[in-house]
């Protein structure tokens, strides 16, 4: 059987590499940083790398919720999500991921844009009772 695009990327260690760099460039960025705040950064990778491990043929290990509803209370538009989609892009670069590995990885990322992207803050609800939207205005 042909590897899986996980075991062509070298596995978990590759995965936890690049979040530790893409992270690095989220919580850094004058924007994309106002959604991640009091969130604890250890959980956002180690979400993050579990769940791409079940999208690239890998282990089996993401218990948190589906994409849609894990981001549902974010007000994330088409804008945001392609500003972070860069960064992942950039990320990849520089860990050194191959060209080829980097398009499906991208192209995996880019599937759950229909999922997040929403056209209007009444797209969003808390996943719990008393659970904020947020709303991140895009710094001037
Ligand atoms: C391909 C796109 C994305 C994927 C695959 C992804 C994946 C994930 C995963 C797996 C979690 C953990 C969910 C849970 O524990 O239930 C998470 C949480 C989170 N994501 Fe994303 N994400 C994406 C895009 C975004 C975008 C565009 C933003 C906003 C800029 C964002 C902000 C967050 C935040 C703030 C959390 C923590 C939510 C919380 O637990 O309160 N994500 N993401």
């Amino acid at each position: 059987m042909a590897d899986t695009l996980f075991d062509e990327l070298g596995g978990m260690p590759c995965l936890e590499r690049v979040h530790k760099i893409f992270y690095d460039k989220l919580l850094d960025h004058p924007w994309l940083k106002g959604f991640f705040e009091g969130q604890d950064r250890w959980v956002l990778e180690s979400q993050q790398s579990d769940f791409m491990s079940v999208l690239f043929g890998g282990p089996k290990i993401y218990g948190g919720r589906m994409p849609k509803y894990a981001h549902i209370h974010l007000f994330v538009t088409e804008e945001v999500f392609l500003l972070r989609h860069e960064l992942l892009g950039q990320s990849l670069t520089e860990v050194g991921i191959l060209p080829d590995l980097k398009e499906r990885w991208l192209k995996y990322d880019m599937g759950m844009k229909k999922a997040l992207v929403k056209d209007s803050i009444s797209e969003c609800a808390g996943r719990f009772k008393s659970e904020a939207v947020v709303v991140v205005e895009k710094p001037v």
